[in-house]
């Protein structure tokens, strides 16, 4: 065979390898995203996840949204302690143990924990002993406290009113009145734990992005 021919055979052999490949990473970077958004899985699953394994997942949703989180599959052997092999779930962005909201191993899935926060960190370990195939959890978010409201007038008011609001709320009142209207608010009753900078809790009026900051001070 000719030089010239061998060299073309070559190049469009390399061009036709390289091609597949990209299609193979596309497709594999798809479906990584796509899975990874709804379900966690530890490692190797659904075959044995490997001994000395130390996994971990920050899960983030909006803000002002809860997550829950469930698990679909759970086969970690431990012991009643869950000291050996487990899944720990923290309400917020790192391992705290007063933000622990479950510590799950054993072989029967448990119930699903929801967080007051829009984080939580999920955390697999596994020591040298035992091993199993692992779980597959899913998680989701959800808007608690939510009120879209439309209209020319309206009263709004926290959650159990006139009773004591509950802990842990991230309420948002969303109120649309039609165009080249202004929307005026006034209180008629707070009451609300007063503290420095109102960091705990509080009321803000966001316009858009646009925080007007509204502190509302408690009046007695
Ligand atoms: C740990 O969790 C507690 C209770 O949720 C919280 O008050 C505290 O700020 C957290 N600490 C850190 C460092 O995140
Ligand atoms: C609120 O947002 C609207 C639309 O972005 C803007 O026209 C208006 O000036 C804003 N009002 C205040 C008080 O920031």
């Amino acid at each position: 065979m000719d030089l010239g021919i061998i060299v073309a055979t070559s190049l469009i052999l390399v061009v036709v390898v390289v091609v597949v490949a990209v299609v193979v990473v596309v497709v594999v970077v798809v479906v990584v995203v796509v899975v990874v958004k709804v379900v966690v899985l530890s490692p190797n699953y659904p075959r044995n996840y490997p001994n000395n394994a130390r996994c971990a997942w920050t899960i983030r949703s909006s803000p002002g949204t809860q997550i829950t989180f469930s698990f679909s599959n759970l086969k970690v052997p431990s012991d009643r302690y869950c000291l050996s092999d487990s899944v720990s779930v923290y309400n917020g962005a790192r391992i705290n143990s007063s933000a622990l909201m479950l510590r799950a191993c054993g072989l029967t899935a448990v119930a699903p924990v929801t967080s007051t926060s829009n984080v939580i960190y999920v955390m697999f370990r596994s020591d040298s002993a035992t091993t199993g195939t692992g779980f597959s959890a899913q998680w989701s978010t959800r808007r608690d406290c939510y009120y879209n409201l439309r209209g020319s007038s309206g009263t709004i008011q926290t959650p159990n009113y006139p009773r004591n609001y509950p802990i842990n709320k991230h309420c948002t009142w969303r109120i649309t009145t039609s165009a080249r209207t202004q929307v005026r608010l006034s209180f008629t009753s707070v009451n609300i734990q007063n503290t420095y900078l109102c960091a705990a809790d509080y009321l803000a009026n966001e316009n858009g992005s646009t925080e007007m900051g509204i502190n509302v001070e408690q009046e007695h």
